[in-house]
């Protein structure tokens, strides 16, 4: 817990009322009306990242991704189980745990921001000059004093009435905003405006006026990169300022050259291939019906209804661009590992990390290239994962599945999404994938 100041209903009430808000300070008219994009997104440890770190080994990444998976989780759990805190509605944004990053450029004239794409994320902030605290980032801190298109969102305007009890006291006019994590991350800023630009990957420019975002310039905790381009369905999301109602990415496998890996949004995004619709309402979530899971022609004995969200809000099964390995209900992984041990005839060793359940010895990738290929079975299409997206190498000649236990929610990881194309029909509530060669397509 961070800050007692901050008030919940406070909060709620800003983020509902501001999108009916117009003003002649800010105003929210952002939309992608014909302005349909695709935009790159870069894997944080392809060489094209700025997070990009040469010294360290495939294993290490693994292995570090693993522990990124696990704090991820983590942190949905604190969210998905407060339900009257200031946890359930203050902290729906995510720490570096994220793992695809995009470029844009901000204000006038325009400065390149790189931040991570995250379905899990209901807004999109940046660290900002002068800053009380921030964390060490690449790239320069955007200053707000050297865009002649940034506004402030303001106190005196109605959504920041109800918003002034919490921070307008101690700052003058700008509307703050906070956010806290369970890790005793926080980020604080003052809701803002500016002209934001996307590159698409024909090299135009897209720009979009007075989109509103957080400029953060109170952080702390264990942030990386310079913030987060929220792509859930609350109203200070890009997908909702924009009114997207359809995006779709591909990902591209870490050993190949990632300038492939994309978002597009509008109507260049791509919807095809099997179809499950989306399972709840819930705007912070996308959720899905996960079924059931074989290995090859077996089905998995698994306890009925363990992907299911629950009344009070725990368990089910959400799709998210931000975990790297998909998380799985430990009765389910319990029963994959089994059936995938025996059905594989390679010699079979704990990795030293401990963090994977099952890994084999193997002189290389091809020596899997033959198990038995897992497929999730969705209410009304089956994925079915490619070995790239189900073996991880975690070095010493062990290859080990790239699937973590999990005790309560479950999520598919974006290490599981590479080479579909995983397509959002917002209006149809749907999500669709379809195998494809992300590099090439
Ligand atoms: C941040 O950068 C400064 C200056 O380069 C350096 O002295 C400091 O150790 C860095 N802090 C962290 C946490 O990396
Ligand atoms: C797009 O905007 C960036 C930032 O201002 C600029 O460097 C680049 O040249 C622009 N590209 C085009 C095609 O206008
Ligand atoms: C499966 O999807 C269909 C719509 O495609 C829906 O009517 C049905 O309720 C779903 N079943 C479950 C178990 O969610």
């Amino acid at each position: 817990m961070v800050s007692s100041t901050l008030l919940p209903a406070a909060i709620a009430v800003l983020f509902i009322s501001i999108v009916f808000y117009t003003s002649p300070c800010a105003s929210f008219n952002a939309k992608t009306g014909g302005d349909d994009f695709s935009i790159r997104l870069i894997h944080r440890d392809s060489p094209q990242s700025p997070l990009y770190d040469p010294t360290i080994t495939a294993a290490d990444r693994a292995k570090a991704a693993a522990h990124r998976s696990i704090s991820r989780l983590h942190y949905f759990q604190s969210l998905i189980s407060a339900s009257s805190s200031l946890m359930d509605i203050a902290p729906k944004l995510t720490p570096d745990r994220g793992e695809y990053l995009m470029w844009y450029h901000l204000g006038t004239p325009p400065v390149p921001v790189y931040a991570v794409a995250d379905t899990a994320s209901n807004l999109i902030w940046l660290q900002c000059l002068p800053c009380k605290n921030c964390y060490n980032q690449t790239q320069p801190i955007f200053d707000p004093s050297k865009s002649s298109t940034y506004k402030q969102i303001l106190c005196d305007s109605p959504p920041c009435h109800e918003f002034e009890s919490v921070r307008c006291q101690e700052d003058g006019d700008g509307c703050y905003y906070g956010l806290a994590y369970m890790d005793g991350s926080s980020s604080m800023g003052v809701l803002s405006s500016d002209t934001l630009t996307f590159e698409d990957r024909m090299r135009n420019n897209i720009t979009f006026p007075n989109l509103a975002f957080g400029c953060a310039d109170d952080n702390s905790g264990s942030f990386k990169g310079s913030g987060v381009v929220g792509l859930n369905r609350e109203p200070f999301s890009l997908i909702s300022q924009l009114e997207v109602t359809r995006f779709s990415h591909c990902m591209v496998p870490p050993f190949q050259d990632d300038s492939g890996s994309r978002m597009q949004f509008g109507s260049n995004a791509l919807i095809s291939g099997g179809k499950t619709p989306l399972a709840t309402d819930d705007s912070t979530y996308y959720y899905l019906t996960l079924e059931g899971i074989s290995v090859g022609n077996e089905k998995l004995t698994i306890p009925d209804g363990i992907f299911k969200v629950t009344e009070n809000n725990k368990g089910g099964f959400i799709i998210d661009s931000g975990t790297r390995f998909t998380m799985l209900r430990s009765e389910a992984l319990d029963e994959l590992v089994k059936v995938l041990g025996e059905k594989i005839k390679l010699e079979q060793k704990k990795e030293s990390g401990h963090i994977f359940q099952l890994c084999f010895v193997a002189r290389s990738f091809d020596d899997l290239a033959s198990a038995p290929v897992v497929t999730f079975h969705f209410n009304g299409t089956d994925v079915v994962l490619p070995q790239q997206s189900t073996y991880v190498d975690a070095g010493d000649g062990l290859w080990c599945l790239a699937m973590l236990p999990s005790n309560d929610v479950s999520v598919l990881g974006n290490f599981q999404q590479q080479n579909l194309n995983v397509g959002y029909d917002l209006s149809a509530k749907l999500v669709s994938f379809t195998p494809i060669d992300c590099a090439t397509f």
